[in-house]
Parts: structure tokens; sequence; C-alpha cells
């Protein structure tokens, strides 16, 4: 249930006004309303920044002209220095055009003194809309928030799902790929003690589960990405990729392309790996191509295809997360996904990645100021 304005704590008011009377009157009228205020009166320029760091006001309450100081000018203070918290001019007669000019300025209302009885219902309903500015504003915070952790969360998966792929690669290569080819060797040993075809169906076997691992290693974590850099491993990949579902994939790099950082690096393979498997799976596409190339600090990767095509704005609605995961990461990197695509137009979806992602940035710098 929402509190009232009534059920909260004090409210802190501050009242810039020079004769103490016409403040002591307000706050009257503030409490006998049934308002709790907390107030303050200054009459100065210098109390009145003070008061906005050390008394945090709630409402202000300002008169129109004071000796050596105005409202109009404490308004403006206030924006910067207290942003928000809203600004009611409570003054003698200052002329219609002078109250809208000052509305139109951000005074949340304007109430004359002769008409006090006006003040707690304008504190109310300026109050009301500060704090539900102030929740909006924090919950708008938090949403920013949540999103920059769902990127990070998002990149930290890339580097999760390719030092698994590595380990599980490695699992394959060490462990099960030796045990197969020293069994191999054995079984090989045993061919002149034993008659029959048993054993050579047995190597015949063996030799089909070796090269299954082998080609089981390399697809979980191809060795060339870090051992030659990206634009060899994406032209590996593409070859893989065809010889494994026999759909032509053209490979095409323009120019000298400097080697990514490893968070980028990792991020454009196995996008381009997820955009062909997509070209394979979805589009029914006759032809694939890749093109790489630099584009200003960016590194640029383009996976066209003939297939059917989709409705792009379908990415927020399928259940698939391979297009949306390539989007946000490549944000959180400082770059971005860009797709051309329609019912029976092919596909292109192009992505751009820095050369030095922000976060490697960001750790040169913090390198540099210690
Ligand atoms: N190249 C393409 N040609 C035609 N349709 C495509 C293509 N790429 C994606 N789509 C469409 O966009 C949808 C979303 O793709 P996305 O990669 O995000 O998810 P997915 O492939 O369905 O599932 P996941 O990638 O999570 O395994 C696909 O389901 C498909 O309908
Ligand atoms: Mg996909």
């Amino acid at each position: 249930m929402q509190q009232t304005i009534e059920e909260l704590d004090l409210i802190r008011v501050l009242i810039l006004e020079d004769v103490p009377e016409d403040a002591e009157l307000m706050a009257r009228h503030l409490s006998g309303d049934g308002l709790r205020a907390d107030v303050r009166r200054v009459a100065s320029e210098e109390d009145f920044r003070r008061a906005l760091s050390d008394f945090r006001p709630e409402v202000i309450l300002a008169d129109y002209s004071l000796p050596g100081f105005d409202g109009k000018s404490a308004m403006w203070i206030a924006r910067i220095e207290a942003p928000s918290v809203p600004v009611i001019f409570v003054s003698g007669a200052i002329g219609e055009e002078s109250a809208i000019a000052l509305l139109r300025e951000g005074a949340a209302n304007y109430v004359l003194k002769d008409n006090l009885f006006r003040l707690p219902s304008a504190v109310r309903q300026a109050l009301r809309e500060f704090r539900e500015r102030k929740e909006r504003v924090e919950a708008e915070r938090k949403i920013r928030e949540y999103y920059k952790r769902l990127r990070s969360l998002s990149s930290e998966l890339t580097l999760a799902e390719e030092r698994e792929r590595r380990r599980l690669a490695n699992e394959l290569h060490e462990t099960l790929g030796q045990v197969l080819a020293i069994t191999r060797i054995k079984i090989a040993g045993l061919k002149d003690s034993i008659s029959g075809g048993a054993v050579d169906e047995i190597l015949a076997l063996m030799d089909e589960a070796i090269l299954r691992t082998r080609s089981l290693t390399l697809e979980l974590s191809s060795p060339v990405l870090e051992q030659f850099g990206l634009v060899s491993a994406v032209e590996w990949l593409a070859e893989q990729m065809q010889e494994r579902y026999g759909v032509p994939i053209a490979f095409n790099c323009n120019g000298n392309i400097e080697e990514p950082d490893n968070d980028c690096r990792i991020l454009l393979f196995q996008s381009t790996r997820e955009l062909i498997i997509n070209s394979i799976t979805h589009a029914n596409a006759r032809t694939i191509k890749i093109d790489l190339r630099k584009e200003k600090q960016m590194i640029r990767i383009e996976v066209t295809d003939d297939g059917v095509g989709f409705d792009a704005m379908l990415i927020h609605r399928t259940s698939g997360f391979g297009l949306l995961s390539i989007r946000e990461r490549l944000k959180y990197v400082g770059g971005r996904m860009l797709i051309k695509t329609g019912l029976g137009k092919g596909t292109r979806i192009a992505m751009l990645a820095p050369i030095r992602s922000r976060n490697d940035r960001k750790a040169v710098n913090e390198q540099l100021t210690i």
C-alpha cells in the first residue's frame, strides 16, 4: 500500500525567507494541515548552498526577492546542487507574467503570501511528484545496472565456454586419444597370434574411433585461433564447416588485419561459427560468404547467405539465444551487430568489434594511471 505524505517521516523543508515571522507562518500552515515538517530558514546564498548539502531538503519554499539574493537564482543553484528537489515560490504579488515564467523555468508551484492556506496542498503535490520522480530515476538506474551486469555475464559466458571447450578438447586428446592409440598398437601386435579377420575389423573400428576423437577435439577447440590468429581461424572454420555440411563457403579477407585482443578474438570466432550454423540450419542456403575486413579501429566480419531470410524483429520473440547473445556481447565490448534480411531475400549479418575491447582499454588505462 502506498504511504500518504502524513504517514512518512518528517519532511525536510528549506525556507528561503528574510522575514522570520513569514517563515514561522508558513511552518504553522504546514503543521496545521497535518504535515510533520522539519523546517530550516536561510536568507543568504551562502547559507542556502550550505543547507542544500547538509540539510538535504525535500522541498524548498523560496521568497521571490530578498536583500542580496533572490529566489530565481536559488532555483538554478538547487537545480545543479540538488536536482529534482521541488522549489515552490512563496511571495507577495509579482504579477501573472513573472509567475508563469517561473513555472516555465521549472518551479513546482507559486503560492501568494496572502493565500498561505494553499501552501500545504502545494507542498503535498510537489512532494508526491518529487518522490515519484526519485523512484523512477532509481528504477531506471537499477535497470541500467542489471543490463550492464547481464552483458558482462554474457561476455563472461563466451570466455567460460571457450575455456570449457579447451578443457574438453585437452581431455579428449590427452586421455581418450592416447588410450585409443595405445590400444590400437597392442591389438595390432596380436594380429600374428590370432587368426581370422577379427583383428582387422577391430583395427578398422579403432581407426574410426581415433579419427572421430581427433575431429571432435578440433571441433571443440581449434588450436588455429590461438596459434595463428583470427583471420586464419575463420578461414579454417569456413573450410571445416563446408566439409562437414556440404555447403560451399567462400572466405574473403581484405587488407592486413591487426590481431584483436583475446576477448574480441574469441567472441568474433564463436559468433562467426554461430552465424554459419544459422545459415546452414535455418536458411537452407546454397552458398555462404564470409567477408573480413578492418573498418577504422574495428574488425568487421560479415556472414552472407542466399537462403530464405527472416523477419529481423523475430530475434526478440524466438526462443533462440544465438543472435541476441551475439548482439549483447558485441555491445559489451563496444561493438555492434547489423542485420540485413527479409523473407526470400537471403541474410547478411555484419559484426563489428573494436580491435581493442573496452575492458582491455580500461585495463591498459588502469595500468597507466597506477
Ligand atoms: N541466416 C538465417 N536465415 C534464416 N533465418 C534465420 C537466419 N539466422 C537466424 N534466423 C532466424 O532467426 C531465429 C533466431 O536465431 P538465433 O540464432 O537467435 O536462434 P536459434 O538459432 O533459433 O537458436 P540457438 O541459436 O539458440 O540455438 C532463428 O530461429 C531463425 O528463425
Ligand atoms: Mg542460432
